[in-house]
C-alpha cells in the first residue's frame, strides 16, 4: 500500500516513533491533520455524545457534535433514540435551534420542511403546488447517524460499517460498569453540561485525562497547597495502576494515601453501599472499595474523572463522576462539555454535595479545571510555528521500560502497576496513526 502523506511530501508514519516514544509536535496543530482527523476519525468511530439521563422521555432531544457536525440526539417511541444531522436535506439549515427540549418533530426555519425525530421527511409546505411529482418524501430524510449506548452512555456514528460499540470499547467495558452502572437505576446527570471554549487542540484534553497524572502536582499546585490534594506526597500517584484498553481507550486507578481516610467506595451513603454489593462483581467491588481517584478517556474525545475530594479543610468529602467532551473547532480550538453525574438513587443531600464539589473543583470555574485548560491552550500556541512544528519532539518515554504487570489488580486491559507512566498516552497515538493510515499502509 501507499503511505499517507501531507501536501509538503511528510509521510503521517515520520511524525510518530511509537517504539521508542517520541511524537512531533506538528501532529497537535497542523491544519491538513485536523482535517484527516475530521474525515478519518470522527467519521468512523464510535463517538460519545450524550448520557441517556439527559433525555429521559419520549420527545427529548439535545444537540451535540460528532467531531465538527451538530446532531440531533432525541427519544421517541419505546425508548429508541435517534441520531441525525442538524441540517435540512432542502437548503441545509439547522432544523433544530434549540439546545434542549421535547418536540415529536423538527419545522425547518428556512422554508418549512418537517421531519420526525428519525430525520424521515414528513411535511414540505404546498408539496403539490411547488414540487408536483418530481418528489419522492422517502428520499430525504435528514442525514442519519448510528446511535448505540453502553452503561447509560450515548453514541453516535455516520460510518455504516464501524463495527459494533462494544467491539470499540473493549475491556474499558468493565470500567465503564463499574463507574456508570454501580446501582440499580445507574449514574444521571444533574442539570445540563457546562460548556466554554478554549483555544486549545482537542486532543490534548484526551492525552491529559486518559495517563497523565504526572502533571498534578506542578499544575494544581494551588489546589496541592490548599490541601484540596490530600496529600504532599509527590509520588501519590505512583501507588495506582495504569490502564490501557483496546482502540485507544484508557484510564488510570488511584487509591486514597494513607492519611486519608475516605470510606470504601468514595464515601457513598448506606444506600448506595448496599445496591453496590448487589450489582456489582466481587472483582468490581474489590477494585472500586480502594479508589479515591479515577481518570481516562473514552476514545476519541470523551474524558472522565471520578474523584473525591474534601473543598474545605474539615468538611466531609464528596464525590461526583464527570464526563467531559473536547469538541474539535480547528485546529486551534474546541468547545468543552463538562457533565456531572452522581448516582440516581442517592439522597438529595450527596447530589447536593456532588454537585457543590465539582463546581469548585471541575466545573468551568472550578479550580482545576483553569489550572489544565490554561496548558494546552499554550501548548497550541507554542506549538503552532514552522519551527517548533518541523524541530521539537514531544518525550512520551515515562514507564516505556515497564513491563505490564497485573498484581493483584482485579480489571482487565493492559495493566502497568503505578500510574506515572505514558502507555496510555502511546496507546492513544497509535490508535491515531491507524485510523489516519488505514487502508492506505
Ligand atoms: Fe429547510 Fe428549505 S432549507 S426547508
Ligand atoms: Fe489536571
Amino acid at each position: 500500500g501507499e503511505d499517507v502523506c501531507l501536501s509538503d511530501g511528510t509521510k503521517i508514519r515520520e511524525l510518530l516513533d511509537l517504539e521508542e516514544g517520541y511524537i512531533s509536535s506538528r501532529v497537535i496543530g497542523d491544519p491538513e491533520i485536523h482535517q484527516m482527523e475530521i474525515e478519518r476519525i470522527f467519521s468512523k468511530v464510535w463517538v460519545p455524545i450524550a448520557h441517556e439521563s439527559e433525555i429521559p422521555n419520549k420527545g427529548d432531544y439535545v444537540l451535540r457534535y460528532i467531531g465538527n457536525e451538530e446532531v440531533i440526539v432525541s427519544r421517541s417511541e419505546g425508548g429508541v433514540i435517534n441520531v441525525v444531522l442538524n441540517a435540512c436535506t432542502h437548503r441545509g439549515s439547522p432544523v433544530c435551534r434549540s439546545e434542549m427540549g421535547n418536540s415529536s418533530h423538527f419545522r425547518c426555519p428556512y422554508h418549512g420542511f418537517t421531519f420526525k425525530q428519525n430525520g424521515d421527511l414528513i411535511g414540505v409546505p404546498a408539496y403539490k403546488e411547488a414540487f408536483g411529482d418530481a418528489f419522492d418524501k422517502t428520499q430525504y430524510s435528514l442525514v442519519k447517524a448510528r446511535a448505540a449506548t453502553y452503561a447509560g452512555l450515548i453514541f453516535g456514528t455516520f460510518n455504516d460499517s464501524a463495527p459494533p460499540l462494544e467491539e470499540q470499547l473493549g475491556s474499558l467495558k468493565w470500567y465503564l460498569d463499574m463507574m456508570l452502572s454501580h446501582t440499580h437505576g445507574g449514574m444521571e446527570v444533574i442539570g445540563v453540561p457546562q460548556r466554554w471554549t478554549v483555544k486549545s487542540n482537542w486532543k490534548l484534553g484526551a492525552d491529559n485525562f486518559v495517563g497523565d497524572a504526572y502533571h498534578t502536582f506542578m499544575t494544581h499546585q494551588s489546589a496541592v497547597q490548599l490541601k484540596l490534594v490530600p496529600s504532599g506526597d509527590p509520588k501519590f500517584a505512583f501507588y495506582g495502576v495504569h490502564v490501557s484498553c483496546e482502540n485507544g481507550n484508557g484510564l488510570g486507578l488511584i487509591g486514597a494515601p494513607p492519611e486519608y481516610e475516605l470510606p470504601p467506595f468514595y464515601g457513598v451513603p448506606q444506600n448506595i453501599v448496599e445496591q453496590i454489593e448487589q450489582k456489582l462483581t466481587p472483582e468490581h467491588q474489590k477494585a472500586f472499595s480502594r479508589l479515591a481517584y479515577i481518570h481516562g478517556n473514552i476514545y476519541p474525545n470523551m474524558s472522565f474523572g471520578y474523584f473525591s475530594w474534601a473543598t474545605e479543610a474539615g468538611k466531609n468529602p464528596g464525590s461526583y463522576l464527570t464526563l467531559r467532551q473536547w469538541v474539535p473547532k480547528g485546529p486551534h480550538e474546541m468547545e468543552v462539555f463538562s457533565w456531572v453525574l452522581v448516582e440516581k438513587e442517592a439522597p438529595d443531600w450527596w447530589k447536593e454535595l456532588a454537585r457543590e464539589t465539582y463546581v469548585r473543583t471541575f466545573g468551568s470555574s472550578g479550580m482545576l479545571e483553569q489550572d489544565d485548560t490554561e496548558m494546552w491552550k499554550n501548548i497550541t500556541r507554542a506549538t503552532k510555528g514552522y519551527i517548533a512544528s518541523s524541530k521539537l519532539k514531544f518525550i512520551y518515554r515515562m514507564g516505556i521500560d515497564r513491563k505490564p504487570e497485573q498484581g493483584d489488580w482485579p480489571g482487565p486491559g493492559t495493566v502497568y502497576q503505578g500510574d506515572y507512566s505514558e502507555a496510555n498516552q502511546l496507546n492513544i497515538w497509535r490508535q491515531w496513526h491507524k485510523l489516519l493510515t488505514e487502508n492506505n499502509e
